[in-house]
């Protein structure tokens, strides 16, 4: 068959870099592999503990020995960084929280367990009181229930402290009060911590988002007031994201995070623009959940999870915290 040229069709042909593999992969703009990737893990106390969340299938809260065979397997496979969030028992709850800067609490122990075990592993820690805390806020509570922000920060500053003292390399303020960026900061030059790093929680939006990560934690039925509007964003406001990220570097942030993801995209682009300091988004525990519920019953296939981790990077994300991060760094290791 023959037919003759014909120039009304398109002179530029973009589907010529799509013809193969590896023309395909020669013009890719962005990349994603296990480096960018933190996994978040629940630690439980004892030994040779696993436990199943229902609402996030796949992922287990372990105890330190499990925990320090996981971080081995994530190494194996490029992921550096663990970000640890404990599950403290509601016997230790208390209004003031104050089991979060023992220093022989569980996740003091754990991030020394770790280093040791796992030395090359980059663990990274969440400071706020909700673990710790009987009415589930992420501090102090006045009487009529409201987080008080500067006796809060005291607090904060002490469990810091406790994390940088046992060798966490990153601590992460997921607390939202103002001015803790520059409290923790002064604390560890004070102590000679030059080198451990913040990464703050800076845009950090009251979520719906985040109801299964409360179940993993177990902070979901003593949440107090049932929402944390008065001290995480609206999720209605972007300019005030800007505002929250120019405020903790100007305090000593080395890095910022963007929280939720998936629907915060746009925000990502928007500080890595303005502000061009390494830049997280966290892909939080209902778009986890979200994706696994699809993948399981069959509605979406597994491929979905490297799409929406390589969007986070083509917002400017530099890095993800997803709790697919084994499980994408495998996909990615084997493709
Ligand atoms: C604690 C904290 C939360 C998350 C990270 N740190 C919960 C909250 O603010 O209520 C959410 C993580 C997730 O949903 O995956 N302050």
């Amino acid at each position: 068959m023959t037919y003759t040229f014909n120039r009304q069709y398109p002179a530029t042909r973009l589907r010529r870099l799509r013809y193969n593999d590896n023309v395909r992969a020669m013009i890719r703009e962005v990349e994603l592999h296990p480096k960018h990737f933190i996994a978040p893990v629940f630690v439980l106390e004892g030994n040779n503990q696993r436990e199943t969340i229902a609402s996030m299938p796949g992922v287990e809260r372990l105890s330190v020995d499990l925990l320090i065979d996981y971080a081995k397997e994530l190494l194996a496979e490029g992921v550096t960084t663990i970000d640890i969030f404990p599950v403290i028992d509601n016997s230790l709850k208390t209004p003031d929280g104050k089991a979060a800067y023992d220093e022989n609490a569980l996740t003091a122990r754990t991030i020394k367990a770790v280093k040791d075990a796992v030395p090359e592993m980059v663990v990274m820690t969440d400071v706020a009181l909700d673990p710790y805390t009987s009415h589930g806020q992420d501090g102090l509570l006045d009487d009529s229930g409201y987080v008080i922000n500067d006796a809060t920060i005291e607090v904060l500053v002490k469990q810091a402290l406790v994390h940088a003292r046992a060798g966490a390399d990153i601590i992460s303020p997921s607390d939202m009060m103002d001015g803790r960026i520059k409290a923790m900061r002064d604390a560890f030059e004070a102590e000679g911590f030059v080198n451990t790093a913040i990464m703050a929680y800076s845009a950090k939006y009251a979520s719906a988002y985040y109801g299964p990560f409360r179940d993993a934690v177990g902070s979901a039925g003593n949440l107090k007031g049932g929402h944390k509007k008065q001290y995480q964003m609206d999720f209605g406001n972007r300019a005030e994201a800007l505002h929250e990220v120019a405020m903790d570097i100007n305090e000593g942030a080395d890095m910022v995070m963007i929280k939720p993801g998936q629907p915060y995209l746009d925000l990502i682009r928007e500080v890595k623009n303005t502000f061009g300091v390494p830049t997280f988004a966290y892909q939080v525990s209902g778009e986890y959940a979200m994706h696994m519920a699809a993948i399981q019953n069959g509605w979406l296939s597994d491929a979905v999870i490297l799409e929406s981790l390589i969007g986070f990077r083509r917002a400017g994300a530099d890095g993800i915290l997803t709790y697919f991060a084994l499980e994408a760094a495998r996909q990615l290791n084997n493709a």
